[in-house]
Order: C-alpha cells, then sequence, then structure tokens
C-alpha cells in the first residue's frame, strides 16, 4: 500500500499514514518521506511500533545522528535516544528529562553546528496536555517588514545555551538538576548564527531566532536590539504560523529545525504519564 501523505493544518505540518518503519525504508518510501519534509516542515508518521533499534535505523536515513547533550537520561542499550519523560522510578529518581524545551526553540541554536531535524516518538500520552506547538520560519520570515528584514539581512544573533544568561526565560521548578545545569552552562561560549538562514535543500529564506536561545544581535546594544528582538519573538509565533500537534500513541515526529521553532506546552502531571524517546540529525553551520 503506498504511502499517504495528509496535510494536518495550513500553516505547515503533514500526516503520513500507512508506512511502516518496524521493517527496512525503502528508498520509494525514503524518498516520499523526504519531499513531504521539505514540503511540510514537520511530519507526524502514524501507528509506529519501533524498537529503540528502529528508529536508529530511521532516523540514520536522513543523516548522521547527534550524541544526546543530556547524558543522565539516555537510553542505556541506544545512547543516541534520550528518553523525555515525567515518570518516576521505583526508586524515586526521573525516568527521563522532564519539561524540555518549555520556551519556543529551534534544537541546539546555541551550537556551532545546530542540529538539522528531530525525531520524537511518542510511547505513551497523557490524558491531558503534552501538545507541541510548531512555528513555521519560512512563512514569519516572508511576512516581515520590508525594513524589519533589510536591518536583519547579514545580521548576526547572539544564541546562548545557559537560560541563566536569557531574560526572557525562567529555569523549570521541576527539573532537579537546573540550577546546577545552567549555572555550568554559563561557562559555554555563546554561538553567532544569521538571523535570517537560508535552507541548504529548498533554498527558502528563515528566520532563525527564538525567545529561549536568542539574546542579542551582533553589533547593537542591548537597548537596540531588545525592541528587535521583541519584535521578533511576538511576530515568529502569529497564529497563521503555528500548528499545535496534539500525539496519538505511536506517533513518530519529526521536523525540520532550519525552518521551524517548537515549544512543548506541558500541562501533564504526574501520574499522568508522557514517555518519549528522541534522535537528532546533525546539521551544518547555517547561512
Ligand atoms: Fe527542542
Amino acid at each position: 500500500m503506498p504511502i499517504e501523505i495528509r496535510p494536518l493544518s495550513t500553516s505547515m505540518g503533514a500526516e503520513v499514514l500507512g508506512a511502516d518503519f518496524s521493517k527496512p525504508v525503502s528508498n520509494e518510501d525514503f524518498a516520499s518521506i523526504l519531499q513531504a519534509f521539505y514540503d511540510y516542515q514537520v511530519l507526524a508518521i502514524r501507528d509506529q511500533n519501533l524498537s529503540p533499534a528502529d528508529q536508529i535505523a530511521f532516523s540514520e536515513r536522513f543523516g548522521t545522528l547527534e550524541d544526546q547533550l543530556n547524558s543522565r537520561y539516555i537510553l542505556p542499550e541506544e545512547p543516541k535516544i534520550l528518553v523525555l519523560s515525567n515518570d518516576v522510578k521505583p526508586d524515586g529518581t526521573p525516568v527521563g528529562l522532564i519539561d524540555a524545551g518549555d520556551f519556543w526553540h529551534t534544537d541546539s541554536s546555541h551550537r556551532p553546528l545546530p542540529s538539522m531535524a528531530t525525531i520524537l516518538y511518542s510511547l505513551k500520552n497523557p490524558d491531558e496536555g503534552g501538545d507541541t506547538g510548531f512555528a513555521n520560519m519560512y512563512a514569519a520570515y516572508e511576512a516581515l517588514p520590508q525594513s524589519m528584514k533589510d536591518s536583519l539581512d547579514g545580521r548576526r544573533a547572539v544564541q546562548a545555551v545557559s537560560k541563566f544568561k536569557n531574560k526572557r526565560v525562567v529555569a523549570s521548578e521541576r527539573r532537579p538538576d537546573a540550577t546546577e545545569k545552567y549555572t555550568e552552562q554559563m561557562a559555554i561560549p555563546d554561538a553567532l548564527h544569521p538571523a535570517i538562514r537560508t535552507h541548504p535543500v529548498t533554498g527558502r529564506k528563515a528566520l532563525y531566532v527564538s525567545q529561549r536561545f536568542t539574546i542579542g544581535l551582533e553589533g547593537m546594544s542591548e537597548a537596540e536590539a531588545d525592541p528587535i528582538l521583541d519584535f521578533l519573538f511576538e511576530h515568529q509565533t502569529k497564529a497563521d504560523f503555528v500548528y499545535y500537534h496534539h500525539w496519538q500513541d505511536n506517533d513518530l515526529v519529526m521536523w525540520d529545525n532550519r525552518c521551524v521553532i517548537h515549544r512543548a506546552t506541558g500541562g501533564y502531571t504526574y501520574p499522568d504519564v508522557r514517555l518519549m524517546h528522541r534522535t537528532v540529525i546533525a546539521g551544518d553551520a547555517p547561512y
């Protein structure tokens, strides 16, 4: 049966039906998925039944996998998979990373080589909450006033990993190691990336800033940059550009970090449990 691809919203996103990635991916199916990924930026591949090894095999079709940044919550048998969860082990320690991605961001834009794509496999969804927001940064760029496009053209944005460097975000109180982690990260150098980046495959321009990681604009004082950043953060999450994904169990969702920002909306409380397995495809230097 051929794979069926159906748009999920007017802003972006498509669901993929009739695929089974617990088996090796045929070249034909892979080509359809890849084209849909470029066309829709976010794909929700429904009804997958994947072992960790299956998820690795699927993910590796798209490129080299990154090592997970948070080694505390990796799967021992597949260290390239990070566990996201609010579940608790019998000894009281967390099963996975809690409250990951609670502010709008694009994955690892704070690193010299940010992630190309992120893949989340949903094993268990809470009865309430847990949606993921996505915003289309091609559309956000295209809708900018020409004067703003001109002033951002060629300008680099400052991307910082520690939440303690960013006055627009706060650390989640539900993360036991947050203070230690963000203090440690203060020493990591900020990354500088173009505020407008060009997608290396589609050639389209996308806005490449986010509330979570972007703390400044190169060559501008804080007083000069702040009103511009405040405008961009509000602009980029307007309803026209956003799609909220309500997860089904066994969804395999992947998104393109080069042209999409995303955010976890939370809204679920233990013992209402969420459990996901995350893999990340390495990317290139933005230009
Ligand atoms: Fe993320």
